[in-house]
């Protein structure tokens, strides 16, 4: 099984995920909120890319969810904070997604045979996921703005050793070898590392330290997000 990581969006092509699973990572925030709302009882998450797109999908008892500058677009139920995902509120409820650079990631990776949505969150269950799931593995880091962002490539590199901890892998490209080293450096001290990064600096801020510390831990939901048509829900075991 081959594992590649791509830096960002941009730097991805559509036919790098034809035959593969593809696991999307946005940290801050938004693929560790769509982790954490399905692991709370969200019935599904919609990602689009646009603002109208959400506002047109939404049907009755849908809520909508996203950011712009990472705030809560006006007029929608949600923002991309994970602790509003982890309310009754959304129990049970489909939620219809915007933000800048994650759900973006997930369009991105449209022509892939499965899509998943992972963070230090779950990375431990993503590892699991594509096991069962047979095929080689493109993580596609979200990035910011069509640059990379270190805690995706963290990230990648924590889905990396989980995976090796599972079975030997056959190869991986040069860019997923160097953030799986970045990852066993940092290993002992990730929550600074992801502090320190242009994204938490940025989040911490503006006054959204807890949603980074929260983005920062490993393994800590089974829960993995898996694109059925354009719903994701959690990927059954
Ligand atoms: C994004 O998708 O760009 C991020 O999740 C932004 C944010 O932290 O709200």
């Amino acid at each position: 099984m081959q594992i590649d990581v791509i830096p960002c969006v941009n730097e991805s092509r559509y036919d790098e995920f034809i035959n593969k699973t593809v696991i999307a990572v946005d940290v801050l925030r938004a693929t560790s909120t769509i982790v954490t709302a399905l692991s709370n009882g969200c019935k599904g998450i919609i990602p689009v890319e646009t603002v109208c797109q959400a506002k047109n999908l939404q049907e009755n008892g849908d809520l909508l969810a996203g950011e712009r500058y990472c705030k809560k677009i006006t007029g929608f139920d949600l923002g991309n904070s994970p602790f509003e995902f982890m309310t009754p509120e959304i129990e049970g409820k489909r939620i219809v997604m915007t933000t800048t650079n994650g759900t973006r990631a997930l369009h991105k990776s449209g022509k892939a045979t499965y899509i998943l949505a992972g963070a230090m969150l779950n990375a431990a269950a993503c590892a699991d996921a594509v096991l069962k799931l047979k095929k080689d593995i493109v993580i596609l880091c979200a990035g910011t703005k069509d640059e990379f962002s270190l805690e995706d490539g963290l990230c990648a590199g924590l889905i990396i050793e989980e995976t090796k901890r599972r079975i030997e892998l056959s190869e991986l490209n040069d860019f997923a070898m160097a953030m799986n080293s970045a990852f066993l450096h940092n290993q002992g001290r990730i929550e600074e590392a992801i502090l320190q990064c242009s994204n938490g600096k940025r989040l911490c801020k503006m006054g959204l330290k807890e949603d980074v510390l929260y983005c920062a831990k490993m393994n800590f939901i089974n829960t993995v997000p898996f694109l059925s048509g354009d719903v994701m829900i959690p990927y059954e075991f």
